[in-house]
């Protein structure tokens, strides 16, 4: 094949979390992410010519070897879309994939990888097809596009700060694609640092997909709709006027909110960890003694992302290696900040 097209796009993280969906990839509550920039997939789509057919043939390569579990996936969203992309009936693709940050250390490779894909499948549409997106067109389209292969990818198609899911606070706000929410954003928050503390990189025991399908049973779910509603909605209003001790406030209700849910479900599973817990807890003791307005989030898993704005860096950094690290001998930290956004490659 030589032909190809490639795209790097960013992971990011969550402040307000989507937990639990229904129909087609349609979230429960609206969530608002932080894009990384370091935290990246890069995918490349090399492209052939085939007999014309309802087929997808596909072949994957994921950090240049074959890897059949990730080619099932990307294969079963792909066929789900061809009516959409008609250049897959008479293309056939090897994509090549690999990200910038060790599988398994508590950043999402799914919101990274689906939503490289998703670019890179539109812009070849693009190429293909001769359609023209207008930058806008293109970005929604592949939001839409990255939030059918993984929710939380819709997100990472735009840069800094990006909100996914219907609020009656901001304006063009829906359910499909993802928006930016960057135009407006305080000072305070530009350039805002995570730091993710690896304490475990084992493989997840229950994915997101079961854990978004226990929502449907737990009896807090409601509950928790109304929550996540009214955090969007005070969030919004802190990225613009640059509140750091709210954002500290509603940043961790998010986190323990999520893994409360996952306590809470039938039947219940923690992906905490004892040094999640002892780390946590330090992080809260270090901002109340010093009155830094660091905070920390939790993913679906045991690691932390601990967030803190650029003017305070040093300071939250010393406090990570000389009293975080202590008695973790296994940890590892991963310096991240909020990033740019995808880029195309070629
Ligand atoms: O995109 P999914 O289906 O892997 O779900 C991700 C859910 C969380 O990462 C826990 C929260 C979020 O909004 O990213």
């Amino acid at each position: 094949m030589n032909k190809s097209i490639a795209w790097r796009s960013p992971s990011n993280i969550a402040i307000i979390k989507y937990w639990g969906k229904y129909g087609n990839q349609l979230p429960i509550n609206p969530s608002i992410s932080f894009t990384l920039s370091k935290a990246h997939t890069e995918t490349i789509i090399h492209y052939e010519k085939k007999e014309k057919n309802n087929k997808v043939e596909l072949e994957y390569l994921f950090e240049n070897k074959k890897n059949e579990a990730f080619e099932k996936k990307v294969k079963i969203f792909i066929e789900s879309i061809m009516n959409d992309f008609l250049y897959l009936k008479e293309y056939k693709l090897k994509i090549e994939s690999k990200n910038s940050f060790p599988h398994s250390a508590g950043i999402a490779s799914s919101a990274s990888s689906m939503s490289a894909l998703a670019l890179a499948l539109v812009d070849l549409e693009q190429q293909i097809e001769g359609k023209k997106y207008s930058e806008n067109e293109f970005l929604q389209r592949s939001s839409y596009f990255a939030r059918l292969g993984s929710g939380s990818a819709s997100r990472s198609v735009f840069s800094q700060v990006a909100l996914w899911g219907a609020t009656k606070a901001q304006q063009e706000s829906n359910q499909e694609y993802a928006i930016s929410i960057n135009e407006t954003l305080h000072q305070n928050f530009k350039n805002y640092n995570d730091t993710i503390l690896i304490v475990d990189s084992e493989q997840k025991k229950v994915s997101s997909r079961a854990g978004h399908a226990l929502m449907n049973t737990n009896p807090f779910a409601e509950a928790r709709k109304i929550q996540a509603n009214k955090n969007t909605e005070k969030l919004l209003k802190v990225l613009k006027n640059g509140d750091l001790d709210s954002f500290v406030e509603i940043c961790e209700n998010e986190a323990l909110s999520l893994h409360a849910m996952m306590l809470s479900s039938t039947p219940w599973y923690s992906l905490l960890k004892p040094q999640t817990l002892v780390a946590i807890e330090k992080i809260k003791n270090f901002r109340e003694s010093t009155k830094i307005p660091v905070c920390f989030t939790l993913d679906a898993g045991p690691n932390i992302h601990i967030l803190y704005s650029e003017n305070n860096k040093e300071k939250v950094r010393e406090f990570i290696s000389a009293e975080l690290m202590q008695n973790m001998p296994e940890a590892r930290i991963i310096n991240d900040k909020m990033g740019k956004g995808p880029q195309k490659i070629y």
